[in-house]
C-alpha cells in the first residue's frame, strides 16, 4: 500500500515536469490520473460509455434488490403481539421461478450485447496512412519502444503525436513479450491488452489532449509486476517531432567522458544494453542511446537522477528489488566514470 502511495506520488512529480508548457510545448499542465472515467483518446470514451451502461443498468438492480430486502425486513420483522408461528410455507411456484431465471438471463444478454458492440467498434478501427506505427515488447520488468520507421528505440516512456479529431493521426501498436505475459493497460487511452510470449496483439490509442499518461502492467509477471510502469507522453505535432529528431540521432561522442565509454564498452554492459554508434548492440535491456531523456529509470520506479543512476549501476536491486540487472561491483573510481558517460548519454 505504502509502495503505491509512493509511487503514485513519483508519477505526479514526474507528471508535472512532463506536462508542464516546456515539456510538451501546449501542454495543459495537469497532471493525469490514471482513471478510466478521465478518457482522452476515443477507445477510452467507449470503455467509459459503456461502464457508464453497465453501472446504470446493475445500479438499478441493487437498489431493487436491496429495496425489496429492507421492505421485507420492515413489513415482517417481529411485533410484539407475534404470535410465534411460522408464516405460511410456499413450496414452487412456477411464476416466481419463471422470472427469476429468465429476467436475469435477459439481463446478462443485454449486458453481452452491448459490450459485444463496443469491442467491435473499436477493433473494427481502419488503418489510416497517417498513422503512427509502434512495437512494444513487454520485458520483466521494463517496456521497450520501438519506432520501426522512424529507426528509435527507446524505453518507459512512449511519445506519440496528439490527434486531432478532425484529422486523426492516431498510434497503432502492436504488442509483444520477451519472456511472460504482461499486460498493457493505460486507462485513460483504450482498454487493456495482454502482452503474450510468441503472439502478436494488436491496439490503438488517438489521444486527444496533450499531457503525461500513466500506465501500469496489469497482468502478473513476477517479483516487480508492480514496478512496470510505462508513461505516455502526447505531444503537438512540432514537439513530436523534435523529439523524434533528436532520438534518432546517434549518441553523443563526448571526449571528456572517453574513459567512461572504454570501460563501459569493456564491462559486461553491452551484452544487455545498446548505446546506438557503439560496439554495444545487447537487447537484454534497455536501450541507452539517449538514457538522460527520459524521465524515469527502472520503469517508473525512480526518477532519473545522476545519483539514481550512480546507484542503479552500483546495485540495481537496491533500488528495485528483483531487477535482472545485476549489480557491477565496480570500485567508486569506475563507478564515477560509467556514471558520467551515462550522463552525458542525452
Ligand atoms: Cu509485466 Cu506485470
Amino acid at each position: 500500500m505504502l509502495g503505491m502511495a509512493w509511487r503514485l506520488l513519483l508519477f505526479a512529480t514526474t507528471m508535472t515536469v512532463l506536462t508542464t508548457p516546456n515539456a510538451t510545448a501546449g501542454g495543459n499542465g495537469v497532471v493525469q490520473t490514471p482513471s478510466i472515467f478521465a478518457p482522452a483518446s476515443t477507445p477510452a470514451f467507449a470503455i467509459r460509455e459503456l461502464a457508464l451502461i453497465v453501472f446504470g443498468i446493475t445500479g438499478v438492480i441493487f437498489v431493487v434488490v436491496a429495496g425489496l430486502t429492507v421492505y421485507a425486513l420492515m413489513r415482517f420483522r417481529r411485533r410484539r403481539d407475534d404470535d410465534g408461528r411460522e408464516p405460511p410455507q410456499v413450496y414452487g411456484s412456477r411464476q416466481i421461478e419463471l422470472a427469476w431465471t429468465v429476467v436475469p438471463i435477459l439481463i446478462v444478454v443485454v449486458l453481452f450485447l452491448v459490450t459485444a458492440r463496443y469491442i467491435f467498434a473499436i477493433e473494427r478501427r481502419p488503418h489510416l496512412p497517417e498513422a503512427l506505427e509502434v512495437t512494444i515488447v513487454g520485458h520483466q520488468w521494463w517496456w521497450e519502444i520501438r519506432y520501426p520507421k522512424l529507426g528509435i528505440v527507446t524505453a518507459n516512456e512512449l511519445h506519440v503525436p496528439v490527434s486531432d479529431p478532425a484529422h486523426p493521426t492516431p498510434t497503432f501498436i502492436t504488442l509483444q513479450s520477451a519472456d511472460v505475459i504482461h499486460s498493457f493497460w493505460i486507462p485513460q487511452l483504450a482498454g487493456k491488452m495482454d502482452v503474450i510470449p510468441n503472439k502478436t496483439n494488436r491496439i490503438w490509442i488517438d489521444p486527444q489532449k496533450p499531457g503525461g499518461y500513466v500506465g501500469q502492467c496489469a497482468e502478473y509477471c513476477g517479483l516487480q509486476h508492480a514496478g512496470m510502469l510505462l508513461i505516455v507522453a502526447v505531444q503537438s505535432k512540432e514537439d513530436f517531432a523534435k523529439w523524434a529528431a533528436q532520438q534518432q540521432t546517434p549518441a553523443r561522442h563526448d571526449a571528456e567522458v572517453q574513459a567512461g565509454r572504454e570501460l563501459f564498452s569493456s564491462l559486461s554492459c553491452i551484452n544487455c544494453h545498446a548505446v546506438r554508434g557503439t560496439s554495444a548492440n545487447g537487447v537484454f535491456g534497455p536501450d541507452l542511446t539517449h538514457l538522460m531523456s527520459r524521465w524515469t529509470i527502472g520503469a517508473g520506479v525512480i526518477q532519473n537522477t545522476p545519483e539514481n543512476i550512480r546507484s542503479w549501476i552500483d546495485d540495481p536491486a537496491s533500488l528495485k528489488p528483483g531487477a535482472l540487472m545485476p549489480a557491477m561491483k565496480l570500485s567508486r573510481d569506475d563507478l564515477d566514470k560509467v556514471t558520467a558517460y551515462l550522463l552525458a548519454l542525452r
